[in-house]
């Protein structure tokens, strides 16, 4: 064998991972191999491997025979639409995608190229955790990528697809970063699996329903999406990528925009007449938005707050929404950290927000108060707060209370606030108010049910409107819903160059 057929064989060996057998039980799984989710994530052609021919370095256990080049690990660059990516994908056909020390420093080396030339990260995980036959090494291995998760976050954006298993510490580097995709019935994320919690809590639960996708997509909120199959998954994850600037230093991308009618009639009627009376908040989303352009993001946790991605005359935003649909659209612990997390997201890398508010309040009861309604409350207050990218608010009907200030309001530094003419800015709902302040008179009434009516109307009539905010300047303008659309098209160009520093500081102290 010359020289140019040793390296072609040596290549060929790479490519076939843990082998055959291996590699047709991972499709037997219903999995793709690493090198094919690379294959379909990256423009054709593009992939650039870095450190297909590393091999681990244990001798214990007999492991000086069993090697594989790349070391169960995929690592390189390409593009996704034209754009510079890094990417690593786990390779469960050699060690079952075990981390070991060098399959760490492979992924440790992207990172840090990703860092120094600003581009996004993105890990396909598909790994049986530390290598056991390696011990404290491979420990150090992952505590080297947690390092750089947290260094790299804000800095650049990280993806994780979840494609397999992921338990232990291994968690902890998805958790870090920006979001988190998961596939159906072939991934799980756990701290501990099934055995150690029977043995610990007597609990018997499977791997899927302790941490498969439809549980961290609904119960934990860990996922950011469930994914029915890996084509899914990635697609997913280049239609999130089309929404980010490659790093913090940059502009959202812009995709091509031809402005035509911006009157959405619809709007006008979307409002029930009864101020009780549920609607669907992502009805008024896609009217105010570029066509099929929202990407909702954690769809089915604390579904009382929407939260996504969407364009507005070909520019990303971020959209912060409460769902009337869903609980009023009261605001709750997990809808204020689905916020606040969010809200981050968008402004470490430049994206626009806007927040539609129709909010009752807080959600009372012991269940909220024990678990700390108080400091997750504060999570979103704070992350709007600090936000500096452009932020526009428009209230389209309650905005009651504390939750009034949290959801964008100008006190907390929105630059542009709307009101549609049937809002309601007020300290609570009329009936409530009413109660209290009325509650001797209405005692002492012959009729007191009509009392509190007629007090009610009369609390309605003063103060259930936007004008008495508009008046103090808390509210820019009082809107048709049918104008938004324009407004809002309008608003952003007028904000693209905002420029708003923070005070100087090492970090804030959010309450986490
Ligand atoms: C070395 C491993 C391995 C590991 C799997 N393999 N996990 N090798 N270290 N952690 C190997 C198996 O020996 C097997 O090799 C091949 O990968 C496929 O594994 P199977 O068990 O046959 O596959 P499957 O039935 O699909 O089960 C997958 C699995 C299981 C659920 C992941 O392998 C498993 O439970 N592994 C151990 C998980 C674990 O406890 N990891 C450590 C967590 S602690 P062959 O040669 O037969 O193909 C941790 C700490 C991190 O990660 C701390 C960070 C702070």
């Amino acid at each position: 064998m010359n020289k140019f057929e040793q390296l072609e064989s040596k290549k060929k060996e790479a490519v076939l991972g843990g082998g055959e057998k291996r590699i047709a039980d991972q499709h037997k799984k219903g999995k793709l191999t690493a090198r094919e989710r690379i294959h379909f994530f990256l423009d054709e052609g593009s992939f650039e491997e870095i450190g297909m021919f590393v091999q681990h370095r244990c001798k214990d256990f007999d492991m000086a025979d069993q090697q594989y080049l790349g070391d169960g690990v995929i690592t390189g660059y390409g593009t996704v639409n034209g754009r510079l990516v890094y990417v690593f994908s786990q390779d469960f056909t050699i060690f079952g995608g075990s981390l070991s020390e060098t399959h760490a420093e492979k992924i440790c080396k992207i990172m840090d190229l990703a860092m120094q030339n600003g581009a996004p990260v993105i890990g396909l995980n598909d790994s049986g955790g530390a290598r056991i036959q390696e011990g404290v090494v491979s420990l150090g291995g992952y505590a080297d990528i947690f390092h750089r998760n947290t260094m790299a976050s804000g800095v650049i954006p990280q993806l994780s697809a979840i494609m397999g298993p992921c338990a232990g510490g291994a968690v902890y580097s998805p958790a870090i970063t920006d979001f988190i995709l998961m596939v159906e019935q072939t991934s799980y994320m756990f701290v501990t699996g099934p055995n150690v919690v029977k043995t610990v809590t007597h609990e018997d639960v499977s791997s899927e329903d302790l941490g498969g996708a439809h549980t961290h997509a609904s119960k934990s909120g860990v996922t950011h999406f469930a994914c029915s199959n890996e084509l899914e998954c990635i697609d997913h994850i280049k239609r999130l990528l089309s929404y980010m600037p490659q790093n913090c230093e940059e502009q959202t991308p812009r995709v091509s925009y031809s402005s035509s009618n911006e009157k959405r009639a619809v709007l006008d009627t979307i409002i029930p007449e009864n101020a009780n009376q549920p609607y669907d908040m992502r009805e008024v989303i896609e009217q105010l938005v570029d066509e099929a352009s929202f990407l909702e993001v954690h769809k089915d946790w604390a579904e009382n707050i929407v939260v996504g991605f969407a364009r507005i005359a070909g520019r990303s935003i971020g959209i912060i929404a409460n769902q009337p649909a869903v609980l009023a659209g009261v605001l709750d612990i997990n809808s204020s950290r689905k916020g606040a997390r969010f809200v981050r997201f968008c402004d470490c890398f430049n994206i626009p927000l806007l927040t539609l508010v129709d909010v009752p309040g807080f959600l009372p009861g012991t269940d909220q108060e024990w678990h700390g309604i108080i400091s997750n409350g504060a999570k979103l207050l704070y992350a709007l707060s600090e936000a500096t990218v452009p932020k526009v608010t428009v209230i389209t009907r309650k905005a009651y209370g504390g939750a009034y200030d949290v959801m964008n309001s100008k006190h907390i530094g929105a630059d542009m606030n709307y009101a549609w003419p049937m809002a309601e800015i007020a300290v609570m709902g009329a009936k409530g108010a009413s109660e209290i302040i009325f509650k001797n008179e209405i005692k002492q009434s012959s009729d007191p049910e009509a009392k509190l009516k007629e007090k009610t109307d009369e609390y309605t009539e003063k103060f259930a409107n936007p004008y008495l905010a508009a008046a103090r300047g808390f509210i820019d303008e009082v809107i048709q819903p049918s104008e938004t659309r324009e407004k809002l098209i309008r608003a952003y160009k007028m904000l693209e160059n905002k420029v708003s520093n923070l005070p100087r500081k090492k970090h804030g102290n959010i309450p986490l």
